[in-house]
C-alpha cells in the first residue's frame, strides 16, 4: 500500500516540478501528453487502483483522484496564462491587430485599353464585333483579296495548323481584318463596327514587336462613304484618346484588301519619333464582291491598329514586352 501511495506522491511531485518549467504552448502540449494524455502517467496511476487489494482500493482511489484533479487544475491555469501572454505563444490571438487583406488583382492594362477604345468608338456610333482566332484560308486570305501566290501566305509569316476546314487550311489569324469578312457575311450595310482581338505572327520579338499581339479593326460600309470620313474618324480618335495636340500623319501604302491604302503614324513624344499605329484604306471592290455586297452601290473604309502600340503611346510604356512578362510591379501600376 505504501508503495502505491509513494508512487502517487512521486508522480504528483514531478508533475508540479515539470509544470513550473513549461515556457510555451509547445512545451505545455508535451507536458499534457506526458501526464494527462491517454497513455500518460496519470492514467498509469489509475491502474494502481485496479491492482491494489480490495480494502486498499478506496484510499488509493481517493489519492489518485485528488492528484489528478490537482494536476489538471494547475495545467489549466498555466494554459490560461500562456494564451494571454503575447511572448512566444502561437495560440495567442491579438484581437486588436488589423486583419490581413487578401491580395486583389486588377485587369490587365491591355484589357483596360480595349475597354477604353470600344467605349470611345461606341460614343462615335460603332458597335463591337468579334471573330475566331483560329481562321481558315478563305477568311484570312482569299476573301481579303490575297491571291494564292501572295508572299503574305508564306509559311514563314504564318502559324499554320495541321488541321483543315471546309474553307481550306487553318491558321492562327494574322490580322483582325478576317472579321471584316465575317461581319459582311452576316450583316448587310449600313455597317459600323470595331473589332478588338488577338492576332499571331512569327515576328522576331523586340521593343515594338511580339509574336502575339492585339489589333483594333474598324469597318464602315454605307452609301457615299469616302476617304475623308476615314481620315477624319482616325484624327478624331487620336485627338480624343491621346489629346488634341497629338501629331498624326498618313503615308500612302498598300494592302490587298484596300485601295487606296495608307499607314497611320503618331508622334511619340518620349521617343521623339514617329511610330506606326496601323494601316487603313477604302475597302477593295473585290472584297465587297467576295461578301456579296454590291461595290457599285456601297463604299466603305477600314483600319487596323496595333493595340499594344496605342497603349504604349497612351501610358508611356517603353517596351512592348512589358505586357507579357507578368511582372506584378509593372501590372499593378495601372
Ligand atoms: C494589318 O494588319 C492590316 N490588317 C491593317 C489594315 C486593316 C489595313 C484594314 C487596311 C484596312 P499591319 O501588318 O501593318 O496591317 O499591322 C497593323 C499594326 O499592327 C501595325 O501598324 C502595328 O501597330 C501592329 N503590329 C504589327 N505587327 C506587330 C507585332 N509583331 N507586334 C506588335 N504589334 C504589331
Amino acid at each position: 500500500m505504501s508503495d502505491a501511495l509513494a508512487q502517487i506522491d512521486q508522480v504528483s511531485q514531478s508533475a508540479r516540478d515539470e509544470l513550473k518549467a513549461v515556457r510555451n504552448a509547445a512545451e505545455l502540449e508535451q507536458y499534457r501528453i506526458k501526464f494527462l494524455g491517454s497513455k500518460g502517467l496519470i492514467k498509469g496511476m489509475m491502474k494502481l487502483i485496479g491492482t491494489a487489494p480490495k480494502e486498499q482500493k478506496p484510499v488509493i482511489g481517493q489519492k489518485v483522484n485528488q492528484a489528478n484533479a490537482e494536476i489538471e487544475s494547475a495545467f489549466n491555469e498555466v494554459k490560461q496564462n500562456l494564451s494571454q501572454d503575447p511572448s512566444g505563444d502561437r495560440d495567442y490571438v491579438d484581437v486588436t491587430e488589423p486583419g490581413r487583406r487578401p491580395q486583389v488583382g486588377n485587369r490587365h492594362i491591355l484589357m483596360k485599353v480595349v475597354d477604353e477604345l470600344t467605349e470611345l468608338f461606341g460614343r462615335m456610333g460603332f458597335s463591337v464585333a468579334t471573330g475566331p482566332e483560329v481562321e481558315d484560308d478563305f477568311h484570312n486570305f482569299v476573301a481579303l483579296n490575297i491571291p494564292e501566290a501572295h508572299p503574305a501566305r508564306d509559311p514563314l509569316d504564318n502559324f499554320y495548323l495541321e488541321s483543315a476546314s471546309r474553307q481550306g487550311q487553318q491558321l492562327l489569324r494574322t490580322q483582325t481584318s478576317t472579321v471584316q469578312i465575317r461581319v459582311m457575311e452576316r450583316q448587310k450595310p449600313p455597317i459600323r463596327v470595331v473589332i478588338p482581338g488577338r492576332v499571331y505572327r512569327p515576328d522576331t520579338t523586340d521593343a515594338t514587336h511580339l509574336p502575339m499581339f492585339h489589333q483594333l479593326e474598324a469597318l464602315v460600309v454605307d452609301r457615299n462613304v469616302t476617304m475623308v470620313d476615314l481620315k477624319s474618324t482616325i484624327m478624331q480618335f487620336v485627338h480624343a484618346y491621346f489629346g488634341p495636340q497629338t501629331k498624326v500623319r498618313f503615308r500612302p501604302s498598300f494592302f490587298p484588301f484596300t485601295e487606296p491604302s495608307a499607314e497611320v503614324d503618331v508622334w511619340f513624344e518620349d521617343k521623339q519619333r514617329w511610330i506606326e499605329l496601323g494601316g487603313c484604306g477604302m475597302v477593295h471592290p473585290n472584297v465587297f464582291a467576295n461578301c456579296k455586297i454590291d461595290p457599285e452601290e456601297y463604299t466603305g473604309w477600314a483600319f487596323g491598329l496595333g493595340i499594344e502600340r496605342i497603349a504604349m503611346r497612351k501610358y508611356g510604356i517603353q517596351d512592348i514586352r512589358s505586357f507579357v512578362e507578368n511582372d506584378v510591379r509593372f501590372l499593378k501600376q495601372f
